[in-house]
C-alpha cells in the first residue's frame, strides 16, 4: 500500500481514520515538530479495556500526569543505569544457568562428541522469562518456589498466559470499527480477554502480597531491591494515585514491564539467529570476533560487550530488518496539526510503519540483504535511540521504549553467549525458513530447530 499510496496515507476503519506514515523525513516531522500531538495511545479499544488494569499500565496510558509520573519513576528508579547495575549478577547468572542447561543435555544425548538438535525459540524464551521475573519480581518464571527450584508446569502456564496476553493485544476486534455491536463479541476475543487478565491479576496479586509482606518483615535499606519492591516503596502509604488504586498501579506497572521486556527480546534474539544460520560467512565473522577477544577458556562478562562491535551490529541490522513491532505501537492525535503538508484531525490514529522505513532503498543499499559491516561503513553514525529517523526499532519521540539500553544489552550479552559457547549449524540443507506472524510483535511462526556442540574448554561450562 505505501508503495502504491506513497509515504503518507489515510486508511478507514468503521468510524476510525487511521494515518500510515513510512518514510523518515514524515517520522522525523511527526516525532519532533508534532510530537506533543501524538503522544498519546488510543484508549478506547477494546484489548486496552480489558488487559490494561483500566489504563493503568502506563504503556497504553493516555498522555498527561498520571502517565509522567509512572513513566518518571520507572526511568529514574527501575532502569536508571545504577539499578541495572547492581541487577547484573542476576543476568550473568541465568545466561550462565541456560549455557550449563544446554551443554547437560549435549552430554546427556551425545557419546561420539556429535551436534545435538536443539529448538532455539523456547531455549532464548525460558531465559528471558528468568531473568526478567528474576529482575522485577526476585523469583524466576520457572522455578516459582524460588531460584533453583525447577517448577515447569507453574513456569510454562505463566508464559503461556503472557503469551495468550500479547496475542490478544495485537487482535483485531469488531467492536473497535464498530463499537455498537461490540457487544456480540465476534470470534469470542474479549471474553477470552477478560479471562486471561483474570488469571495473570491472580498471579500479580499472589506477588504483590509478597513482596508486602517482605517489606514489613525487613526495612533493612541494603537488602537487595527488585522492581516490585521499588515499586512498593515509593508508594508505600498511597492509596490512590492520580485515581487508580495503589495496588493496581503496582501491579499494571509491574505488567507492562514484563510484556515489554520478554516477548521483543525473545523475537529479536530469534531472528537474530535465523539471519545467521542464513549468511553463514556473517556467523563466521561473529565467531571470529568472540575467539580473538574472548577466547575459549573463559565465558563472557557483561563488561566484554565493548569489544564486541560485530555482534552489536549484527543486532542493529537484525532490529532494521525484523524490527519486533514492525507497524510500532499505535498513537492518536490529540490535536489537529500538519504532518507532510496534510491536515490532520485531531482523534486520528497513528501507525509507523517502520519495517518500510527501515527498507527505504534511498536510505539503505540493498535494503533486503543482511549486511552488519553496513554500521561499520556508510551507515557507522546511526544508532537505535531515536533520533536517526531511518532506524527506529524502538519508536521515538516522547513515547519512545524506556529501555533502550537495558533491552539492547540483554539481547547483545544473551547472543554473545550463546554463539561463543557453541558451534552451531543448519540441521537441514534448505535455508531456515522466515515465516512471521503479526500480532502485537512479529513472531517467527514456526519452532527454530538447529544443531549445537559445546566449543568451550569443558571447565567454562562445569563451572557456571
Ligand atoms: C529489543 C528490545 C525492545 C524493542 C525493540 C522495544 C520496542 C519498543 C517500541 C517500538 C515501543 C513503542 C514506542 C513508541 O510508541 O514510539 C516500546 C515501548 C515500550 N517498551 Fe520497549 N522494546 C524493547 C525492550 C523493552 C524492555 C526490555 C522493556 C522493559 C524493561 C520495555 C518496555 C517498554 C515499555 C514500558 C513501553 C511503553 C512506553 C510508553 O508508552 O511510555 N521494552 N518498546
Amino acid at each position: 500500500m505505501a508503495d502504491k499510496h506513497g509515504p503518507i496515507f489515510t486508511i478507514k476503519s468503521g468510524s476510525k481514520k487511521t494515518i500510515i506514515l513510512s518514510n523518515w523525513e514524515i517520522a522525523k516531522e511527526c516525532f519532533t515538530t508534532n510530537d506533543l500531538a501524538v503522544s498519546t495511545r488510543p484508549t478506547k479499544l477494546v484489548a486496552n479495556e480489558n488487559l490494561s488494569y483500566n489504563g493503568a499500565m502506563f504503556g497504553f496510558a493516555p498522555y498527561g500526569p498520571y502517565w509522567r509520573q509512572i513513566r518518571k519513576i520507572v526511568t529514574l528508579e527501575l532502569l536508571s543505569n545504577r539499578r541495572i547495575e547492581q541487577l547484573s549478577h542476576i543476568r550473568v547468572s541465568e545466561v550462565q544457568a541456560s549455557v550449563k542447561d544446554l551443554y547437560s543435555v549435549w552430554c546427556n544425548n551425545n557419546r561420539n562428541e556429535e551436534y545435538v538438535l536443539v529448538e532455539m525459540k523456547n531455549w532464548f524464551a525460558k531465559l528471558i522469562f528468568n531473568m526478567v521475573f528474576r529482575m522485577l519480581v526476585g523469583k524466576r518464571c520457572f522455578g516459582f518456589g524460588g531460584v533453583g527450584n525447577n517448577d515447569d508446569d507453574k513456569g510454562n502456564r505463566c508464559l503461556e498466559i503472557i503469551r495468550e496476553f500479547m496475542n490478544l493485544l495485537g487482535v483485531f476486534t469488531v467492536g473497535d470499527v464498530v463499537p455498537f455491536v461490540r457487544w456480540l463479541d465476534f470470534g469470542g476475543h474479549e471474553k477470552a480477554m477478560k479471562k486471561t487478565a483474570k488469571e495473570l491479576d491472580e498471579i500479580l496479586d499472589e506477588l504483590l502480597s509478597e513482596h508486602r509482606q517482605k517489606r514489613r518483615r525487613s526495612l533493612d535499606e541494603n537488602d537487595e531491591k527488585d522492581f516490585m519492591d521499588v515499586m512498593v516503596s515509593v508508594f508505600d502509604d498511597a492509596t490512590r494515585i492520580d485515581g487508580f488504586d495503589a495496588d493496581n498501579v503496582i501491579k499494571a506497572t509491574t505488567l507492562a514491564m514484563i510484556t515489554g521486556a520478554t516477548d521483543t527480546t525473545t523475537v529479536t534474539l530469534t531472528w537474530a539467529m535465523c539471519l545467521l544460520l542464513r549468511n553463514p560467512h556473517t556467523l563466521r565473522k561473529a565467531k571470529e570476533e568472540l575467539h580473538t577477544q574472548i577466547g575459549k577458556e573463559r565465558c563472557i562478562l557483561e563488561s566484554d560487550l565493548s569489544k564486541l562491535p560485530y555482534l552489536q551490529a549484527i543486532i542493529k541490522e537484525t532490529l532494521r530488518l525484523y524490527p519486533p513491532s514492525p507497524l510500532g505501537v499505535h498513537r492518536e492525535f490529540t490535536e489537529d496539526c500538519i504532518l507532510g503538508g496534510y491536515q490532520i484531525e485531531k482523534g486520528t490514529r497513528l501507525i509507523t510503519n517502520l519495517w518500510k522505513i527501515h527498507t527505504d532503498s534511498c536510505v539503505w543499499s540493498d535494503p533486503l540483504e543482511f549486511k552488519p559491516e553496513r554500521f561499520h561503513t556508510t551507515h557507522k553514525n546511526i544508532d537505535v535511540k531515536g533520533h536517526n529517523f531511518e532506524l527506529l526499532p524502538f519508536g521515538s519521540g516522547r513515547r519512545v521504549c524506556p529501555a533502550i539500553s537495558f533491552g539492547f544489552q540483554m539481547v547483545h550479552f544473551i547472543l554473545a553467549n550463546f554463539l561463543h559457547s557453541f558451534e552451531i549449524l543448519n540441521p537441514s540443507p534448505e535455508l531456515v525458513d522466515i515465516d512471521g506472524t503479526l500480532g502485537i510483535n512479529h513472531v517467527k511462526t514456526t519452532p527454530l530447530e538447529i544443531l549445537v556442540k559445546p566449543c568451550l574448554i569443558p571447565n567454562c561450562y562445569e563451572t557456571m
